[in-house]
């Protein structure tokens, strides 16, 4: 008996209790809190986002960060028909659909930062387009890491840091350098 006199009224119960908790809530608060948490500047910051296919220009500060999320995003949404390292050799092309163009190629090398955005959010050709997927900002994290893709494979000696250049110029001796400008020496082992 006493169990179903509890089953009958802690719904009605709680049915108060919730409407006493959110009503003050409805009336009053909910209003002002609405207006304080306000995304503000989210339509204005996607805006900015937006570059022409012309432009070459880079709408976000470039940082380590960022290149660590195109990498990321990359990895999952491009590495398929892409490949790991932008030849166009992903898993998806090798099984038989179109195979995408390589990064490292003249033409792409040299197309704007706005094109490579404007392709991966609309598409290209037989690529679809990733606008639903991907937000603007992740778009320019993976522009970011397809430029960087790109410089692995063409970077100038004099844009490297100049540490780095003295190495590549210099490579340290002993280790496992064979066709370097120490081996010619003929020392073996
Ligand atoms: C399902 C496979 C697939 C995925 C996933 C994919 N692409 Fe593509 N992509 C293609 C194909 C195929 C083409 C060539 C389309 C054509 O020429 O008709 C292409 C072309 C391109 C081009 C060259 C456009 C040009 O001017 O030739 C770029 C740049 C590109 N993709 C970037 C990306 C990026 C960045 C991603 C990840 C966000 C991505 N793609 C994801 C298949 C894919």
């Amino acid at each position: 008996m006493t169990s179903a006199l509890r089953r009958r009224s802690v719904p009605r119960i709680f049915g108060t209790l919730c409407v006493a908790v959110a009503l003050p809530f409805l009336a009053g608060c909910s209003l002002k809190q609405d207006m304080a948490l306000q995304p503000k500047n989210r339509p204005l910051a996607e805006d900015e986002l937006l570059v022409s296919k012309e432009s070459n220009s880079f709408p976000l500060p470039l940082t380590q960060e960022l290149l660590e999320r195109g990498e990321n995003r990359y990895k999952i949404f491009c590495t398929p028909c892409h490949g790991l390292q932008g030849d166009g050799n992903g898993m998806v092309a090798m099984r038989g659909m179109k195979h995408p163009p390589s990064y490292h190629e003249d033409r792409l090398r040299q197309v704007p930062n706005g094109y490579l955005y404007d392709v991966i959010g609309n598409g290209f050709g037989a690529m679809l387009g990733y606008s639903a997927q991907i937000a603007p900002r992740d778009r320019w994290a993976i522009v970011a890491y397809v430029r960087a893709l790109q410089l692995s494979r063409n970077a100038r000696l004099a844009d490297l840091p100049a540490d780095v250049r003295e190495k590549v110029l210099h490579p340290p001796a002993g280790k496992n350098n064979e066709g370097t400008p120490e081996t010619p020496g003929g020392k073996k082992e």
